[in-house]
C-alpha cells in the first residue's frame, strides 16, 4: 500500500497518554517499512484532517471510550477510510465488559459470574439493597468495574459488605454501568491474538506476576512493577487457555489484533475477563512481550497488523 499512513493516538479517554506511547512506537515502526506517517490527536476538526491527508489507511492506537470502542471507527466507515483493528460493532461490544460476558456466556465460555447495573438503579431504585443476593449469589470479595474502562482504572474488590457502596460509587464515576464480578482467584494470563476472526493466530501465553493486590494500573505500565513472563502450563491447560482465548476473539468477531485477559482458575479453567481491541503497545506490556518469544520485532508485528489491512481493501 502506498501513501500517507495516519496513525491516530492521545484521545480524551483516561488512557490517552498510554495512548499517546502506543501511537509513537507504531509511527517509528510504520517509518522504518517505508510508510510516509502522520500521527493524528483526534479532536474537532478529525474528520477534516483526515480529508485532508487523505491516508491509504489509519492505525487505531487510541485506547479505551473514543478509540476502542468504535466511535473513531464509525467515522472511518463514512470517510471510507481503511483502518487497522476490530470494526464498529466488535469494538464496542468488547470495550463493554457487561455486553461481552454475555456474549461469552451465550458462547459457553468460561467468564467469572456477574451481575450488572446503571446509575439510575443505583441513584433510584435502591440498586445497593440487592447486596444480599449478589453476595448469597457470588460470595466476597466481589470485584466491581465500571463496565467500559480499561488500565484497571475504578476496579475495586469488596471484602467486606461495608465497603460496597463506595466500591460501586467509584466505579459509577467512571461509566454509568457497573459490572459486579465473581472473583477468580488464579494465575493472570494474557493472549494476544492477531488475524481474522475466521482464522485467529494465538501468540504466546503471557503470565504476569505481580506484587501488587492485582494487575492494577501501575502494574500495566511501571517498568518493573510486573513481571512477565511465557506461562508455563501444561500441554492440556495450554491448549484449553489458547482455544478459549481464540474462540472469544472468534465469537466477538475481532481481526488484526487482540488480547485476551484471563484468569486460570484454581480448577485449571480459563476464566475470561475481557478482550483489548487495541492493546497497549508500550515496552511493559504483554502485547510486546508476546510478539518478542513468538520472535517478532515489533516492526514485524506492526507489519503483521498492517498487512490484514491491505488483505481486506485490495479488489
Ligand atoms: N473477577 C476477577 N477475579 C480476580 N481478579 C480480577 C477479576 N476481574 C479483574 N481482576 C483483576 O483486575 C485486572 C483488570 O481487570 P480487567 O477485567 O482486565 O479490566 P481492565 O479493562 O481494567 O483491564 C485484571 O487483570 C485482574 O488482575
Ligand atoms: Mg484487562
Amino acid at each position: 500500500m502506498s501513501g500517507t499512513v495516519v496513525v491516530a493516538c492521545g484521545g480524551r479517554s483516561l488512557e490517552r497518554e498510554i495512548s499517546i506511547r502506543s501511537g509513537r512506537r507504531a509511527a517509528t515502526a510504520l517509518r522504518k517499512l517505508g510508510y510516509e506517517t502522520e500521527i493524528v490527536d483526534p479532536d474537532h476538526g478529525f474528520v477534516r484532517r483526515i480529508r485532508e491527508l487523505q491516508p491509504a489507511f489509519v492505525f487505531v492506537a487510541l485506547h479505551g471510550r473514543g478509540g476502542e470502542d468504535g466511535t473513531l471507527q464509525d467515522l472511518l466507515e463514512i470517510l471510507e477510510v481503511p483502518y487497522t483493528g476490530s470494526g464498529v460493532h466488535a469494538s464496542a461490544r468488547c470495550l463493554d465488559k457487561h455486553s461481552f460476558k454475555e456474549l461469552l456466556a451465550r458462547e459457553r465460555l468460561p467468564t467469572p459470574a456477574w451481575h450488572s447495573f446503571n446509575s439510575p438503579a443505583f441513584a433510584e431504585f435502591g440498586a445497593a439493597d440487592t447486596l444480599e443476593e449478589l453476595i448469597a449469589q457470588l460470595s466476597l470479595p466481589l470485584v466491581i468495574k465500571p463496565a467500559r474502562e480499561g488500565s484497571s482504572m475504578g476496579i475495586k474488590f469488596v471484602r467486606d459488605p461495608g465497603e460496597f457502596g463506595q466500591a460501586v460509587l467509584g466505579a459509577l464515576s467512571y461509566d454509568d454501568r457497573v459490572v459486579i464480578e465473581r472473583y477468580a482467584a488464579g494465575r493472570e494470563l494474557a493472549v494476544t491474538v492477531l488475524g481474522p476472526s475466521e482464522d485467529p493466530s494465538p501468540l504466546p501465553i503471557v503470565e504476569i506476576v505481580t506484587d501488587e493486590p492485582f494487575y492494577t494500573f501501575r502494574a500495566h505500565y511501571e517498568p518493573g512493577e510486573a513481571v512477565l513472563s511465557i506461562a508455563d502450563l501444561d500441554a492440556e491447560t495450554e491448549a484449553a487457555v489458547t482455544q478459549a482465548a481464540c474462540a472469544a476473539y472468534a465469537a466477538a468477531d475481532c481481526r488484526d489484533l487482540g488480547r485476551v485477559d484471563i484468569i486460570l482458575d484454581g480448577e485449571g479453567v480459563p476464566q475470561i475477563l475481557e478482550i483489548n481491541t487495541i492493546p497497549g503497545l508500550t515496552e511493559t506490556g504483554p502485547t510486546r512481550f508476546a510478539a518478542q518469544a513468538a520472535e517478532l520485532s515489533f516492526d514485524q508485528l506492526i507489519e503483521i497488523i498492517v498487512a490484514r489491512v491491505a488483505d481486506r481493501t485490495l479488489p
